[in-house]
């Protein structure tokens, strides 16, 4: 395929059928909105032009497109309707245009480009990528004789013979842009909907002597969102993906149908996830880290040989260094965390800079909220936190310094410096005897009073 490729991306449904405020295509899958995944496997053909079709007012969905174009289908007349509203941005175009949908995340590169190539081959003026359904009721059936597609009948308009096919349309489709202007310009919407029918041209081309071919391709990569039990079961679908290109990469997942991944998650080889571990969108995981189970880590980079977890939660704008320990029920926003040190145990270290090899205390608080600002805190390296010591914001704790466990730090501690912020202890000698006797002599008199 050597001609430069346009893609029209069709996301100007309305999507009823989700019952949300959200736009359709914007529902995440694998922690991104479903459109962005059609629109990346769609940029790893390297289109000359992407032009999405949307409809009116949906400022959200023109967003999502962008750096790509949009054009407004000023009514849902039909995917006909939908792909001539994307024609007068496709003018200057010489080449292939592929149509696809904004709400089906799972299409490929790899099926996309075999279609492309096959439509060049044939040289045909229409290709359509087909795949077998276990349930066809819902699709266009593909008439195919002799290799060749004669046309794509809609569901409602199929006969019993045709209705009995389980070859149908995916919806995917390759045109000549010296033709589609004119294949477009033909379709009639005298149909069942009242609609103009995008497959329409595959009838109209063959009367024409113009050849249309369906390139088979798998069910999996076609599945359409309309409600949010589609939208689970792509997800589902996305998941298994990504799992198993994970593993493929050298990650060791205990119990990979409980790792949730986003599509941009980056695990180096050698890392090991427990089970139950969800990653939010922008996670990095260096070589040989170790995530035990339960972890929740969203927008974090975690350096070579930290240990995560189990039960550990890292908020956004984490940074973790190399060799670092983050224990259980300890959470992190905002904070970066030098190489070599530990919290291994019930802490919030929140918009927090520690440095290496400190050690945090089980119950560590960096109280960064007054209850308008948030403010930061700054460990130096080789620090010790004693447990149970709140630090409060905007804080500094010197290089080498020792809070003392139970402390309520409000004053910068200088480097090497030991900080108490607690009560001082007093010891009574052989008073525990004399106390026990007079308490227990109360609950007696009390249960005398009672009558008991
Ligand atoms: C369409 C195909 C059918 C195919 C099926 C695959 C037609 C006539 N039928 O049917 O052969 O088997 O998809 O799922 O093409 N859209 C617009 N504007 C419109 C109408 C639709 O942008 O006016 C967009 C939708 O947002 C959606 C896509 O086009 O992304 C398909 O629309 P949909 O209504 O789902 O078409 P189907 O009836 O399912
Ligand atoms: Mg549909």
């Amino acid at each position: 395929m050597k001609s430069p490729i346009a893609v029209v991306v069709l996301a100007a449904g309305a999507g009823t059928r989700m019952k949300s405020a959200l736009p359709k295509v914007l529902h995440p899958v694998a922690g991104q909105p479903m459109l962005a995944h059609v629109l990346a496997s769609v940029a790893r053909l390297k289109p000359a032009k992407v032009v999405g079709v949307v409809a009116p007012k949906q400022p959200r969905v023109v967003a999502a497109f962008a750096p790509h174009v949009t054009v407004v289908q000023e009514k849902p007349l039909g995917t006909g309707n939908a792909v001539k509203a994307a024609l007068p941005a496709l003018s200057g175009h010489a080449g292939p245009v592929l149509v696809v949908y904004g709400d089906s995340p799972l299409i490929t590169t790899a099926t996309l480009r075999r279609l492309l190539d096959a439509w060049s081959r044939a040289n045909a003026a229409v290709g359509v990528l087909g795949f077998t359904a276990r349930d066809p009721s819902p699709y266009g059936r593909l008439i195919v004789k002799n290799g060749k597609l004669q046309k794509i009948v809609e569901s409602k308009e199929a006969n019993a013979e045709e209705k009995a096919i389980d070859f149908v349309n995916s919806g995917v489709m390759c045109l000549d842009s010296e033709l589609i202007g004119w294949l477009l310009g033909a379709i009639r919407n005298d149909n069942a909907k009242g609609e103009f029918y995008l497959t329409d041209v595959v009838e109209f081309a063959r009367d024409r002597g113009l050849s249309a071919i369906a390139v088979a391709g798998d069910e999996a990569e076609f599945q359409g969102i309309n409600s949010r039990a589609e939208l689970a079961a792509a997800e589902r679908a996305f998941q298994q993906r990504l799992r198993a290109a994970a593993m493929l990469a050298g990650v060791t997942m205990l119990d990979p149908d409980t790792v949730w991944l986003s599509a941009d998650t980056r695990l180096a080889a050698d890392v090991t996830i427990g089970p139950n571990v969800r990653f939010g969108p922008g996670v990095s995981v260096a070589a040989n880290v170790r995530i035990n189970g339960f972890c929740d880590i969203e927008g974090a980079r975690i350096g070579k040989g930290a240990i995560i977890g189990p039960f550990a939660r890292i908020r956004p704008g984490s940074d973790v260094a190399e060799d670092v320990h983050i224990g259980n029920f300890v959470e992190l926003k905002a904070t970066r965390i030098g190489r070599g040190a530990k919290a291994n145990h019930l802490a919030y270290l929140g918009d927090s800079d520690i440095g290496a090899a400190s050690n945090i205390g089980a119950g560590t608080i960096a109280v960064n909220y007054d209850g308008y600002g948030k403010h930061r805190t700054v460990i130096g390296a080789e620090a010790f936190i004693g447990s149970n010591s709140a630090l409060v914001a905007p804080i500094r704790i010197g290089k080498g310094a020792n809070v003392t466990a139970g402390s309520v730090i409000t004053e910068d501690v200088p480097a090497g410096a030991l900080a108490f912020g607690r009560a001082r202890q007093t010891t009574k000698k052989g008073r525990a005897g004399p106390l026990r006797a007079k308490l227990k002599a109360r609950a007696a008199a009390a249960k005398r009073r009672q009558g008991k």
